[in-house]
């Protein structure tokens, strides 16, 4: 039986969870499917239950699932703590080798007219950031600050450039099959070997198409013609700005999902946003990045397409009749939009 580790984690964190859980089980009932789900101590929660945000179990427990499913850490109680709980979220993502991070940004009919972007420019948005997530500039040594100058160094393997563009490939092949591998070939070195590397792995996806584009027009092209786009590959440094400037054309950081991935091991899934301390225990946390999370969980890791597909129907009903919540202007609560999801979901029985 598959088996999924979840973190509830802090603040809004436990609240979406328990949402995009219980629309889980709904769907689970529709499809006749069955996952395990064991749950564990993360973050402050881990801190004030055992003194240290990621405990041994806990990490025993994510390394042994099949996929990971994690809400949010943090919050103003553990800042004076003397280890953060944010300390966990690097420990669990450097223990299970996560080197992938992936960002969708869809924009589905429902969530055009929140798109700070003009509605026909906006609308049939859909595309992914596979963004590298443990090499270049962000670790490269020499790394040096000096008062007259200082030093980052930017630096990638063949061997990581190569694993990162195999994600995007795959991930391609099931969806409008095109690759757009971002650089900066025209300056820097490690761009030219990510050209040179991406030309030996693409011929092993020949019903997938690929251009290279320059990461500083591509960043206008996301927001003048996001349609373009179906899988963006792109460094740690590049991924990080762009996956930010296209989280923001959704408008709300309360729907986007996010996937990271291991060398082997399970996938870590989890929203983008973090544990809004500020609305904690107000039952107005939107639950629709962390369902999903689940959504991409069901279609990545455990190719079950048909509950995935029951949820993601299920919310975008609901969307669409304009049950949100507040962060979209709409009056629902976390538990009434979680209501209105699961009888979509019956619904469909
Ligand atoms: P945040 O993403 O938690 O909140 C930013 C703003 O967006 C807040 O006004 C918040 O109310 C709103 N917001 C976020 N998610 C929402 C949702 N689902 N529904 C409605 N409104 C939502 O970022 P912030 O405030 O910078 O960080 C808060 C805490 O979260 C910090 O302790 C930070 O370290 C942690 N954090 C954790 C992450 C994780 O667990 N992966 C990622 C980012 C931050
Ligand atoms: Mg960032």
């Amino acid at each position: 039986m598959p088996n999924i580790a979840v973190l509830p984690g802090d603040c809004i964190g436990p609240e979406i969870m328990n949402a995009a859980l219980e629309i889980f089980k709904a769907a689970q009932q529709v499809t006749n499917t069955n996952y395990t789900i064991q749950s564990y101590p993360f973050g402050g929660a881990a801190i004030d239950a055992v003194g240290e945000p990621l405990p041994a179990s806990t990490l025993a427990g994510a390394k042994a699932a099949d996929a990971v499913l994690l809400a949010a850490i943090g919050g103003p109680k553990w800042n004076d703590a003397k280890e953060r709980p944010e300390a966990g979220l690097l420990k669990i993502r450097k223990s299970l080798n996560l080197f992938a991070n992936i960002r969708p940004t869809k924009i589905t009919p429902g969530m055009v007219q929140y798109s700070p972007l003009k509605p026909d420019i906006a609308k049939n948005t859909d595309f992914v950031i596979v963004r590298e997530l443990t090499s270049g500039i962000y670790f490269g040594q020499p790394r040096r600050l000096g008062t007259a100058d200082a030093v980052d160094t930017s630096h990638y393997t063949e061997a990581e450039i190569k694993r990162i563009l195999e994600v995007a490939f795959t991930m391609a092949q099931s969806r409008q099959k095109h690759v757009t591998v971002l650089d900066k070939a025209n300056v820097l070195a490690t761009s030219k070997l990510w050209r040179q590397v991406a030309a030996t792995v693409a011929p092993n996806y020949p019903d997938v198409t690929m251009d290279f584009e320059y990461v500083d027009a591509a960043a206008m092209k996301i927001v003048s013609n996001p349609t373009q786009f179906d899988v963006i590959a792109t460094s740690n440094l590049f991924g990080d700005i762009l996956s930010d400037e296209a989280a923001a054309i959704t408008g709300s950081i309360g729907t986007i999902p996010s996937e990271s991935r291991g060398i082997a091991g399970p996938n870590l899934y989890e929203p983008i946003h973090g544990s809004a301390p500020d609305i904690a225990g107000k039952g107005i946390a939107n639950p629709i990045a962390m369902i999903n999370s689940v959504v991409m969980m069901l279609t990545n890791t455990f190719h079950d397409t048909q509950t995935a597909g029951v949820i993601q129907n299920a919310l975008n009903q609901t969307i669409e009749a304009g049950t949100l919540t507040p962060d979209f202007g709409g009056n629902a609560t976390t538990t009434s939009m979680t209501t209105a999801i699961i009888k979509a979901i019956e619904a469909t029985k």
